[in-house]
């Protein structure tokens, strides 16, 4: 069940006024942006987002070079490609940059891109670190296996059955036959959280070596990534400190660690300024280095847009060369998993809040995230800085984008499942094809497919497979792997 706010209320797409050729060129949208390494054509950006169409060990597929490659054909300013692994460890089909050995397909993905693009779209790569996070199991399972017996658990069933119990294949036993009304009294709130939802690492689990010693290995885990994708031919890197993962969780006002990368906001912040200072380091004073994090997180205790802002002044001032803002997408909150299958972070409040859908509250899903991110940008301007800050969260319309960057509140505009459903919504913006775009309708169909890790296609793409046998088909057969074709040559020609 994926969370979706109780007011339910239908949300029509906003009337679009699309620009007249003159207007988009004399707009701010699809004016260029100079500051420091990030240089932008337009500023128009398609935000990072995972197509699982990577091998099962992570490399580079023809699939995933088709997927870019349409998206460059619409020419944004900015593509980030998909969240990719930092570390060598096997990662399901995740894209992975933790070894020299992936740069081969990584390396013709660039070239591909560059080429299409003509250098009228810089292509950075997401960089991404994460902790475990196992499938929900069966209860017999979870006690015969998983659950580490302790004294307090033996004692507890041993005054409930009134009966000693001779070894741990007796607790185990008992454990199997207690009514699960009783679970919250005998396990603690975690084991409880890992019998209902599957088991998952924190960054305060300060008792495992390996959490604790995050601090210690991330800044190089970083780096040496940041320092393959400019090898590979990227034009920089997007750290992805945002949603539910290993950096977002440092920044948490929920990161509680006592051994300084914790606690006070500073704390939170340091391991990102170290891994900022490190990738420099390794990859280069020149190679554009931004990161996407969060205005909100929206779960209760969570960081707040006054943390973000924070961060965003700290991070400007250490020389992030962009900021890209998300919202929420935290596991916190997320709903609980079948059993088999593992607790994904998009499925609770935090999670409509990152990807609204047309079903919504009044405020509605379009920019919901703008007013946090225009705090963020005036409190770094407050202080002096310059470095753009990228929006997103539905974000899908001309006069929307045009607006946002008029009054200041964001430099560059993100859009995300509008690209997806159209790559070549922003040239047929600039062209004064409006008309032709084919607009989101902010259902999440995509989302669902991303949260089974299934290929992700758009619905719309769909009644477009029987039609077109040049396109390449999901796994089943059903659905296009890539938007339709805009048969306007002529007028891509003049971008
Ligand atoms: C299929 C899919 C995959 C996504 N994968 C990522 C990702 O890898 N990294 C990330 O930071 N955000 C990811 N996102 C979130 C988007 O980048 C974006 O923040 C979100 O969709 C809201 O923007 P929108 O309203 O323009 O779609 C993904 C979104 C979708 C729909
Ligand atoms: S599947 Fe739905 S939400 Fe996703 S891009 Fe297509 S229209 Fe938009």
């Amino acid at each position: 069940m994926i969370w979706k706010p109780p007011e339910r209320i239908r949300h029509q797409l906003p009337e679009p006024n699309w620009p007249t050729r003159q207007e988009a060129a004399a707009s701010r949208l699809f004016s260029p942006l100079d500051f420091g390494n990030l240089r932008l054509r337009e500023r128009t950006w398609v935000p990072a987002m995972v197509p699982w169409r990577a091998t099962e060990d992570g490399y580079v597929t023809p699939e995933i070079i088709d997927w870019y490659e349409r998206f460059a054909r619409g020419f944004p300013g900015g593509l980030v490609v998909e969240a990719t692994g930092i570390r060598d460890v096997p990662s399901g089909p995740l894209l992975r940059i933790g070894h020299g050995r992936f740069l081969r397909g990584l390396r013709e993905l660039t070239n591909t891109i560059h080429s299409t693009s003509e250098g009228r779209s810089r292509l950075f790569i997401q960089l991404i670190d994460f902790l475990a996070v196992r499938r929900r199991p069966e209860p017999d399972t979870y006690f015969s296996r998983y659950l580490v017996l302790t004294e307090a658990h033996r004692k507890w069933l041993e005054n409930h059955l009134d009966r000693e119990l001779a070894d741990d294949e007796q607790v185990r036993q008992a454990f199997k036959e207690l009514d699960p009304d009783l679970y919250p009294e005998v396990l603690t709130r975690r084991e409880l959280e890992s019998l209902k939802y599957g088991y998952r690492e924190r960054v305060t689990d300060m008792d495992l070596p390996h959490i604790r010693d995050l601090p210690r290995v991330l800044p190089d885990l970083f780096a040496d990534a940041a320092a393959r994708a400019r090898d590979a031919g990227f034009d920089g890197v997007e750290l992805h400190f945002a949603h539910a993962y290993t950096m977002a969780s440092f920044l948490s006002t929920r990161n509680n660690r006592d051994d300084g990368y914790g606690g006070s906001r500073k704390g939170r912040l340091r391991l990102a300024l170290e891994i900022l200072q490190r990738v420099r380091q390794k990859a280069g004073k020149d190679f554009v280095v931004g990161c996407r994090y969060l205005s909100e997180e929206i779960i209760e205790g969570g960081s707040t847009v006054e943390d973000a802002a924070y961060y965003g002044v700290e991070l400007a001032r250490a020389g992030m060369d962009f900021l890209s803002l998300s919202r929420g997408g935290k596991f916190e909150d997320a709903a609980q998993p079948k059993i088999g299958a593992a607790v994904y972070p998009y499925t609770g409040r935090s999670g409509y809040e990152c990807m609204p859908t047309a079903i919504s509250d009044a405020q509605g899903p379009f920019g919901r995230n703008v007013e946090p991110v225009a705090h963020i940008a005036r409190s770094i301007r407050d202080a002096g800085l310059a470095t753009p800050v990228v929006v997103s969260g539905g974000i899908a319309t001309f006069d929307q984008a045009e607006a946002i960057l008029q009054r200041g509140e964001a430099d560059v505009i993100g859009s995300a499942r509008q690209s997806l459903a159209d790559p070549d919504w922003y040239a047929k913006m600039r062209l004064g094809f409006g008309d032709d775009i084919r607009r989101c309708i902010f259902t999440n169909y995509c989302e669902g497919l991303d949260q089974m890790h299934k290929q992700v296609t758009c619905q719309l793409w769909d009644r477009y497979a029987l039609s077109s046998p040049h396109a390449r088909r999901s796994k089943d057969g059903k659905r296009r792997l890539t938007a339709p074709e805009w048969d306007s040559s002529e007028e891509l020609e003049e971008l």
